[in-house]
């Protein structure tokens, strides 16, 4: 199994949407994509970069098949310190279950430390999401605390809590 990640490229869009399923939805991306939608977010990402913004997607890719997509971006800090640099993925329901996820994630934290673009890479996730805390256990991350997001409440009325993990990159 080769695992790779390149950076997202306009003709990437269909694959985006086509590796999209609810739990993608729910966890990632927050809406259902469409293939137009998509290819103008990947043309907004290169316009932001040009212009100085640090948030880069990858696309991650299985045995030379486009299977998801990964991210790193210094901007986000709810919930954060300085220095961290939040990281966000997804991958295709066909191939999850095999360590992809994990993968990908060792490899954004080497990009991120060859650019040293910060000193520790950080994911947040919804306590409810256990595939996506254990990606992070597996990939070397260590629970630094859980927070509460104000702006959502679970059915019953009580706050939705996020893991937040870390890996030094020091
Ligand atoms: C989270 C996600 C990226 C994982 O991708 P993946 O390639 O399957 O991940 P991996 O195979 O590296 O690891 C998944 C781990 O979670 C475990 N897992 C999967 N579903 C689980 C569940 N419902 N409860 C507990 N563990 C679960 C798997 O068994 C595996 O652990 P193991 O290797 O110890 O057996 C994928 O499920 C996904 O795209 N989800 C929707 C988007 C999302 O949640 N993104 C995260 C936002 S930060």
């Amino acid at each position: 199994m080769q695992v790779s990640i390149e950076p997202l490229r306009l003709e990437d869009a269909r694959a985006i949407v086509e590796a999209e399923d609810e739990q993608t939805v729910r966890w990632l991306s927050e809406a259902k994509s469409t293939v137009e939608g998509t290819t103008e977010f990947i043309a907004q990402l290169a316009r932001d970069a040009e212009r100085g913004k640090p948030k880069r997607v990858f696309g991650i890719w299985l045995d030379g098949t486009f299977v998801g997509t990964i991210d790193f971006d210094p901007d986000v800090t709810d919930g954060l310190e300085p220095g961290d640099v939040n990281i966000a993925y997804g991958v295709a329901p066909s191939v999850r279950g095999r360590g992809v996820a994990a993968r990908a994630v060792e490899l954004i934290c080497a990009t991120i430390q060859e650019r040293a673009v910060g000193k520790r890479a950080v994911i947040r996730t919804d306590a409810r999401n256990a595939a996506s805390s254990r990606v992070a256990e597996k990939a070397g991350f260590v629970h630094l605390r859980d927070v509460h997001i104000t702006t959502e409440t679970l059915e019953d009325g009580s706050p939705v809590v996020m893991h937040v993990y870390g890996r030094d990159l020091t």
